[in-house]
């Protein structure tokens, strides 16, 4: 059974059971950055999580400890974020099953949004994916290991590891509008690409986010970001904190210290305040670091403080 929660957050009072409706609403408020609009029916805070830290070592495997990937993740939704990401190519498939225990059957205000075009080999390497059966097998892949009958968002992966891959992305692409047109996924979203990729992929369908690599020293996408936002589409930054390399800089450390703060706060108030059409998926195994990521993003930065962090961009 359903109870309000008293004290605006989103409560878990029983397997997989969660308060909605107004509770959701003042959790979500709390949260810095407020809300974007992917979509009519896409609303997420702007505040989300990347859950690709929760399986094992190099993203590859069962966690150490799954109790605490659990707990993760019931802690971001009980916190009012509603955004979600993952791939079924996490682990492999170990993310979206930690998700679905987690979370299943999901509250209505969460979105899930996951990425198809690689798989995992034996090695642990991530090769490429993008013929058309393995693209609607990690479609159903994602459905059965998340428990959904259509997944919310699916970003077509293409490129390399932190950068696109000139070429054309009709083909794939075609395929994964073809299954939103069968039902199973409801809006398309790209990662890795370029604004050609993506203006092709425009003549094709309708998308509702990027996803690409960007933060506050790299950040070689500024035009791309502004022109997506002119078109209402989100911006997605993968490696919000640095990913296997974290941000490190005397700049950030010194803006950091002087405003009390820790870099990853700078680093993720920093993206929030740079376009409202970024979207924070900051990834992590940990609650406290969550929370600390969280309350973290709320931070002010004055214009002395994104002069002396432009000092780093690259
Ligand atoms: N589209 C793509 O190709 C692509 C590629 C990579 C990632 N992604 C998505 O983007 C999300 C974010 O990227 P990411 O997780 O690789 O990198 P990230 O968010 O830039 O950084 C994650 C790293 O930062 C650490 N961390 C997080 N919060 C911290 C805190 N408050 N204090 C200290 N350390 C902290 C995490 O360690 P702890 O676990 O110890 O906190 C982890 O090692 C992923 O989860 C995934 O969903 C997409």
């Amino acid at each position: 059974m359903l109870t309000p929660s008293r004290a605006g957050r989103i409560v878990r009072d029983g397997p997989g059971h969660y308060s909605q409706g107004v509770t959701v609403l003042m959790a979500v408020q709390k949260l810095p950055g407020g809300t974007f609009t992917m979509a009519e029916d896409l609303t997420v805070t702007r505040m989300g999580y990347g859950a690709m830290q929760l399986a094992g070592p190099h993203v590859f495997g069962p966690p150490a400890d799954r109790d605490a990937a659990v707990a993760v993740l019931r802690e971001a939704v009980e916190l009012g974020i509603t955004h979600i990401d993952t791939s079924d190519y996490y682990g492999p498939h170990v993310t979206n099953q930690i998700i679905r225990q987690a979370l299943h059957p999901y509250p209505d205000s969460v979105h899930i949004v996951t990425k198809v075009g690689a798989l995992r080999d034996a090695e642990g390497g991530w090769p490429q994916a993008l013929a058309p059966e393995q693209l609607r097998q990690a479609v159903l892949d994602n459905l059965a290991n998340l428990g959904l009958d259509a997944l919310d968002v699916v970003n077509l992966r293409v490129g390399g590891l932190d950068r696109p891959t000139p070429g054309s992305i009709a083909e794939p692409f075609t395929v994964l509008a073809q299954l939103q047109q069968e039902g199973l996924i409801k809006h398309l979203g790209l990662s890795t690409v370029s604004a050609g990729q993506i203006a092709e992929a425009q003549s094709i369908a309708p998308i509702a986010c990027v996803q690409n690599f960007y933060n506050v020293a790299h950040r070689v996408d500024d035009d791309l970001i502004d022109s997506l936002a002119g078109q209402g589409i989100a911006y997605v930054p993968y490696f919000p904190l640095g990913g296997f390399s974290p941000l490190q800089s005397d700049e950030l450390g010194s803006v950091a210290a002087r405003l009390h703060a820790t870099p990853m706060a700078v680093a993720l108030a920093w993206l929030l305040q740079r376009s409202p059409n970024i979207l924070l998926i900051p990834g992590t195994s940990s609650v406290a670091h969550l929370r600390d990521n969280v309350s973290g993003a709320a931070l002010t930065l004055a214009q002395d403080d994104l002069t002396e962090l432009a000092s780093i961009a690259a």
